[in-house]
This record gives C-alpha cells, sequence and structure tokens, in this order.
C-alpha cells in the first residue's frame, strides 16, 4: 500500500509542478504575443474547460498520498534527525501552497480573477512547489 501511495504521490506531484510551470513559465508567452486581453481569454477557457476539472483531483491525490505516508513515519520519527527536520519543512512549505490554491480557486469561482492576487500567488506557488519537491529528495541525502 506504501508503495502505491507514493507512485500516486509522485504522479500528481509531477502533474501539480507542470501546471505551475506552464503557468509562470509558459503562457507569459502567449502575452506578450497576443496581449493582456487575449491572455486572459485564453487562460479563462484553459482553466474553466479543463483545469477546474482537472487539477483539484490530483491536487487532492497528492496532499492524501503525503499524509497518508506521513502518518505511517509518523509512528516511529526521530526530530533530532535532518530527516524528520526537512520532512516537516517539506510538509510546512507543501500546507502553504495549499492554502494559496484554495484561496486563488475561490477567487475564481466567485468571478474575481482580476485580483492581483493571482500575479503574487503565481510566483509564489512556483518557488514553493519546487523548494518542495527538491527538499523531498534532499531529506534522504542530508
Ligand atoms: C505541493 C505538494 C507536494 C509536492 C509537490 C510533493 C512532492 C514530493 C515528491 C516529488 C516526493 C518524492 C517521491 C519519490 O521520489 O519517491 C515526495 C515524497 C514525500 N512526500 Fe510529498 N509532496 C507534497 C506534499 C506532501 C504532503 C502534504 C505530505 C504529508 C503531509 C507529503 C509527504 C511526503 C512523504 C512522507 C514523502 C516520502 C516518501 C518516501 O518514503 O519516499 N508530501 N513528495
Amino acid at each position: 500500500m506504501y508503495e502505491i501511495a507514493k507512485i500516486i504521490h509522485l504522479v500528481s506531484a509531477v502533474i501539480f509542478g507542470g501546471v505551475v510551470f506552464t503557468e509562470v513559465v509558459l503562457l507569459p508567452a502567449i502575452k506578450k504575443e497576443y496581449g493582456e486581453e487575449k491572455f486572459k481569454e485564453i487562460e479563462k477557457v484553459m482553466i474553466r474547460k479543463r483545469g477546474i476539472k482537472i487539477v483539484p483531483i490530483f491536487v487532492l491525490f497528492l496532499y492524501a498520498s503525503g499524509f497518508y505516508m506521513f502518518h505511517i513515519y509518523m509512528k516511529e520519527i526521530d526530530l533530532s534527525t535532518n530527516f524528520a527536520k526537512l520532512l516537516i519543512l517539506k510538509i510546512s512549505l507543501a500546507l502553504t501552497v495549499l492554502l494559496l490554491v484554495i484561496t486563488a480557486i475561490s477567487l475564481f469561482i466567485k468571478g474575481k480573477s482580476e485580483s492581483k492576487f493571482f500575479d503574487y500567488a503565481h510566483y509564489g506557488v512556483f518557488v514553493l512547489v519546487f523548494s518542495v519537491i527538491i527538499l523531498a529528495k534532499l531529506m534522504f541525502i542530508l
């Protein structure tokens, strides 16, 4: 069961990381080429027709599998080890990401997609998600 959770976690992390990378690195190229208004239109279609239906499922898989694995580790975790410290840091950053994602989704649903929050949240989530991924590997090395 643990190994299955790990595969679900990894696949969901790849998909979620890919979505964040597309939003922050690839899509701004459309803004540059076609202007702010056209970009907002394309982004809205992408989010409404696909994103909002697919991404939350993988976010749910990502966090559910993460918490499942953590509850196994928790049984015998030694807080004095680097592994435990980095794991707790990783989880704290991941929970900050979740808070930002939930805020963004609820603002979007309320029709406040013009909010300045989105500009900052995108970069915040980008830095946090990739830090979480790097920490996920460093915790086994350091
Ligand atoms: C933004 C959210 C998250 C991302 C992008 C993420 C990403 C990752 C990645 C890439 C790995 C390495 C998997 C592997 O190579 O086998 C990993 C491992 C792990 N993650 Fe997450 N994670 C996230 C959230 C969480 C949360 C919320 C928890 C727990 C509450 C968690 C607990 C764990 C644990 C325990 C491992 C170690 C698995 C092992 O035994 O190898 N993760 N995570």
